[in-house]
């Protein structure tokens, strides 16, 4: 099989590449990761599989449209995988652009790139923040409505329309994963649980936004990976797949779980001014991806969080170099006097 990976320097893409290549030789895919090196992508996070003979990278973006489609006619992929994207809500509200440059764009190119060629899937990976805030006690399956509160979620619901228009249309099979916030290991310290802990480490205040009750459900990412295999294998096309975690847990709830496996004070939690749009609560069904695919979550919150907390301590060096240059300019424009 030939996979076309896109934005496999990020977080999720990242570990899909490491955990494909992990296959016993026989089902081991060829990989080919595309992605345009963002403040997000970084290629540590593959020097693990980089001298793999069956992975190799391709620098560029998903928006280059001559570019995507020279790389397709080329390496005719049997699934396309895409998780490309400006994947952080706090940086779309600072800088909306290349949230839509990349985000609806780039996906356009993709898929039209993809038409051309007929590409037998096509993989879009989402998020349940497109369905915007769910009131207690309700949960949404892929029919709820589209309430997307950022320029991110709103990029994302726009690209998934998008997608799944280019299975009415065209009949292209495409297939559009919505997963719940992920955490695990390489994830960028912007999102929450990666900021704690490393802010944590380094004594440093952690900033919770508003009252802190705001509801999350966690998924370890190693399980949306497998949730992805499982839809590229056994998904149906034109169809939307919620992936959750099953484990809602308000913000403060778990910075007090991280602070505790730390050994650090509570005095190190700082209110700071809200998100503006912070949507309250996410809560996603998953049962159509466990009906028709048998994937389920085996990763169990607290087992998740202290090996991704192992993981920072191990990796000092790792964060450290995610955390100079841009970083420390958005640290300041984000949080500086709020
Ligand atoms: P990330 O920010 O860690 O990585 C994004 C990757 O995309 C980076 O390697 C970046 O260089 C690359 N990229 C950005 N713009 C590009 C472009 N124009 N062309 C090519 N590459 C480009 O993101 P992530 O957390 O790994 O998220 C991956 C996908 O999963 C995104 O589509 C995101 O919306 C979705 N998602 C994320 C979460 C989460 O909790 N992180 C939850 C649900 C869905
Ligand atoms: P985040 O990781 O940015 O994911 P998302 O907004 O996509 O769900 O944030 C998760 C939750 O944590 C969200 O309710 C916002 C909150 N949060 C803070 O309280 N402080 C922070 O510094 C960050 C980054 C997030």
């Amino acid at each position: 099989m030939r996979l076309l990976v896109t934005g496999g320097a990020g977080f999720i893409g990242s570990a899909f590449i490491r955990m494909e290549l992990s296959r016993k030789n026989g089902a081991k895919p060829e990989i080919l990761n595309f992605d345009k090196l963002t403040y997000a992508g970084n290629l540590e996070n593959l020097a693990s599989v980089a001298e793999d003979s069956c992975y190799r990278f391709v620098h560029g973006d998903i928006g280059d449209a001559q570019l995507v489609i020279d790389l397709i006619e080329e390496t005719r992929p049997d699934v396309i995988v895409n998780f490309a994207a400006e994947s952080h809500v706090d940086r779309s509200i600072l800088s909306p652009s290349p949230v839509f440059e990349t985000n609806l764009g780039g996906t356009f190119t993709l898929l039209e790139a993809a038409r051309r060629h007929k590409t037998p899937r096509f993989v879009h990976v989402s998020t349940d923040e497109v369905y915007g805030s769910i009131a207690t006690p309700y949960e949404a399956n892929e029919d709820f409505p589209l309430r997307p509160s950022s320029p991110y979620s709103a990029s994302k619901a726009g690209s998934d329309l998008l997608a799944l228009s280019y299975f009415t249309t065209y009949k292209m099979p495409v297939m559009v994963t919505r997963a719940s916030n992920n955490y695990g290991p390489y994830q960028f310290p912007e999102k929450l649980i990666p900021l704690m802990i490393s802010n944590a480490i380094e004594d440093k205040p952690l900033p919770i936004y508003g009252d802190g009750m705001q509801i999350r459900d966690w998924l370890y990412v190693d399980d949306h990976c497998r949730a992805i295999q499982a839809v590229i294998q056994r998904g149906r096309a034109g169809e939307i797949y919620n992936i959750g975690g099953n484990r809602a847990l308000p913000n403060r709830e778990v910075v007090h779980k991280i602070l505790a496996a730390l050994g650090k004070p509570e005095s190190l939690m700082h209110r700071v001014t809200d998100r503006p749009g912070h949507d309250r609560r996410y809560a996603l069904s998953s049962d159509k991806i466990m009906r028709e695919t048998g994937w389920r979550p085996q990763v169990e919150f607290e087992r998740g969080l202290l090996t991704t907390i192992e993981w920072y301590r191990a990796n000092p060096s790792w964060i450290a170099h995610v955390k100079s240059g841009e970083y420390q300019s958005y640290y300041e424009r984000n949080y500086a006097g709020r």
